[in-house]
């Protein structure tokens, strides 16, 4: 694909979105005018058929969060490598290219830190430096997506225990700050596979619900089951069946 069919509403000539209120709820975050995004993220691009999954799902994700009031969800799946943030910048790409919603979406994988690499964005302290307090504030963080309605909270690895910072005061602060965001934005939150550590079942409990990435071929029905237990009794907002050969969608 060319960088010009991935590229944001701007490059293609649509008009942009307005001022754009932070997560941290002061200031404004930095624009990434010219993100150097990677070839396998598709969502902002309506007239690739490889986007056309995630604007499926992105639809009956909407109808969900309608149904159900939730607004803050984790993306996760029983064992690593399911195409959890290959899913979740690609939602949160398609989601952004409606002009009604405001969309964040947060790196809280702090062992793997994909999403910043994702978007191209490596000039930020990122979501790890706040929650261990190296970074004061959340503003420093974000980052739009110049002309779309997507900002992004990358991080970069941490070597402290990220469970602990899972259920820290600064991780109630970034979620309550979440909340406090207008009714028309969707969170979406890239976490960790629920069987590598707890880490995805600390936070999810704090989430509105969860999106269950599920690797065919790969993910059985006993780990299926036994992810769903310990994610329990956080709603399960649906299961993507991610295929390697173009992606399925089915929540
Ligand atoms: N449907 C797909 N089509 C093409 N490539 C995919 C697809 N799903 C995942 N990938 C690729 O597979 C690799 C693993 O995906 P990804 O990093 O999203 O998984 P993950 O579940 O987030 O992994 P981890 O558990 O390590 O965080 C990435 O290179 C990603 O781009
Ligand atoms: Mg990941």
């Amino acid at each position: 694909m060319d960088r010009h069919s991935n590229a944001p509403r701007e490059a293609q000539g649509l008009p942009g979105a307005g001022a754009w209120p932070p997560l941290a709820g002061i200031g404004q975050v930095a624009v990434v005018s010219e993100p150097d995004l990677s070839p396998k993220l598709v969502g902002f691009d309506s007239k690739d058929v490889r986007s056309r999954p995630f604007n499926l799902l992105r639809a009956q994700l909407i109808k969900k969060l309608t149904e159900t009031g939730a607004r803050l969800v984790g993306i996760t799946s029983p064992a690593p490598n399911a195409g959890k943030s290959f899913v979740a910048s690609n939602l949160a790409a398609s989601l952004s290219q409606l002009s009604n919603k405001k969309v964040y979406l947060v790196d809280l994988d702090l062992r793997r830190a994909s999403i910043g690499e994702i978007f191209g964005i490596n000039d930020t302290a990122g979501v790890g430096s706040f929650l261990t307090e190296s970074t004061e504030a959340l503003v420093d963080v974000g980052r739009q997506i110049a002309k779309t309605n997507l900002t992004v909270y990358p991080t970069r690895k941490v070597d402290v225990s990220s469970s602990e910072l899972m259920v820290s005061s600064r991780m109630d602060s970034l979620l309550s700050r979440a909340r406090a965001l207008e009714p028309e934005a969707i969170i979406l939150f890239d976490l960790p596979p629920v069987f590598a550590n707890d880490d995805a079942m600390l936070v999810a409990e704090k989430l509105d619900g969860v999106l269950v990435v599920v690797e065919q071929g790969v993910t059985n029905k006993k780990q299926l089951q036994g992810a769903l237990q310990l994610l329990h009794p956080t709603p399960v907002l649906g299961t993507i069946l991610n295929r390697f050969d173009g992606g399925t969608t089915d929540i």
